[in-house]
């Protein structure tokens, strides 16, 4: 098992030494009652970072992409966006089940925000007819589009075009870090592109639980409330809190080592490197469930994304040595 090189997702991470120490020595309080030092310490700051008045911490990505989403939407109207989003692919539904959100969606060229396509599908409130579009999804980066870093253009025309339109932006931004590494774009000019954004602290950045919604403090103060309802009141989460500030303090930067072994990972692979945007490598036309059981034989897991698709994800846990041993192992099966 030591040796075992895990590219399914960078969610796989395990809490660095460091990061396990920040952990144990968490001051914490009842988080219920608003008491936990460092979930405030945490929101504030995460907050501040993407240009917002406010934030709070829960347990996942999903809740994160729900509850924002739930907060520019009413039951009854419809979220807009890309086909391949997370949000209607991996979120169980949970609009519709959980919220009585209705979801449409575009197919876009390759996961590529096009503000103008979007634009386009944008039902009106106020028709008889036609269910209204309250608000659209973004997701940046792009997961089932590799990693996809979204262009600021794009995203800009989308937003300017939201404002007069009376339609709200809400950004999934799981991997919000990895575009701003990757860009150079600061993470504030993203989040004020954005009424709402989910930003996970448990992919890249390695933290073993937790995301933040950000959004105004109405719009925060009114989370809290769905986050309870759902169960995702937690009380003394400091010690979480204390992983994602460590992740924050070490964990960011570093991402673009993630996405030099993404890109080395492709070329030793014999797979384009412009494919390559932050920490994924897709491999394509491949035979992905016999590649997948071969290479676990081996000892390296890689994740299935359909019959003929394989993804790799560069991350905290992946060195060079275990980009050697990858390219060792899946080399000859290619
Ligand atoms: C783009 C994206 N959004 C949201 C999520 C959901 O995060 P969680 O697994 O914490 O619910 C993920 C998970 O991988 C993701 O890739």
């Amino acid at each position: 098992m030591a040796d075992l090189v895990d590219l399914r997702s960078d969610t796989v991470t395990k809490p660095t030494a460091a990061m396990r120490r920040a952990m144990a020595e968490a001051e914490v309080g009842d988080d219920v009652y608003g008491e936990d030092p460092l979930v405030n310490a945490l929101e504030e700051r995460v907050a501040a970072m993407f240009g917002h008045e406010a934030a709070v911490f829960v347990p996942s990505g999903t809740m994160g992409n729900q509850i924002g989403m739930r907060l520019v939407c009413q039951p009854g109207q419809e979220v807009l966006g890309d086909a391949e989003a997370h949000v209607v692919t991996y979120e169980m539904g949970a609009a519709a089940a959980v919220f009585g959100l209705s979801t449409r969606t575009v197919v876009s060229e390759g996961g590529v925000l096009s503000a103008d396509q979007l634009i386009s599908q944008v039902r009106p409130f106020g028709n008889w007819h036609l269910t209204p579009t309250a608000a659209v999804a973004v997701e940046n980066t792009h997961n089932r589009a590799g990693g996809l870093v979204q262009p600021l253009e794009e995203l800009e025309k989308l937003f300017a075009w939201s404002r007069d339109a009376g339609v709200s932006v809400h950004l999934d931004g799981a991997r919000i870090w990895n575009a701003a590494v990757a860009s150079g774009v600061p993470l504030d000019t993203y989040g004020r592109l954005a009424d709402t954004a989910s930003v996970c602290l448990s992919k890249g950045l390695g933290a073993p639980v937790g995301s933040v919604l950000v959004a105004s403090a109405d719009r925060i103060a009114e989370a809290r409330l769905w986050r309870k309802r759902l169960g995702g009141g937690m009380r003394q989460v400091g010690v979480l809190a204390a992983a994602g500030l460590h992740a924050l303090d070490h964990h960011v930067d570093r991402l673009a080592d993630d996405h030099s072994r993404a890109t080395q990972l492709a070329e030793r692979l014999g797979v384009d490197p412009a494919t390559v945007h932050t920490n994924m490598v897709v491999l394509d036309g491949v035979a992905a469930p016999m590649l997948a059981a071969a290479a676990k034989g081996e000892g390296v897991l890689v994740s299935e994304v359909s019959a003929t698709r394989v993804r790799l994800l560069t991350h905290l846990d992946v060195d060079d040595a275990a980009v050697d041993r990858a390219v060792e192992v899946l080399a000859p099966l290619l």
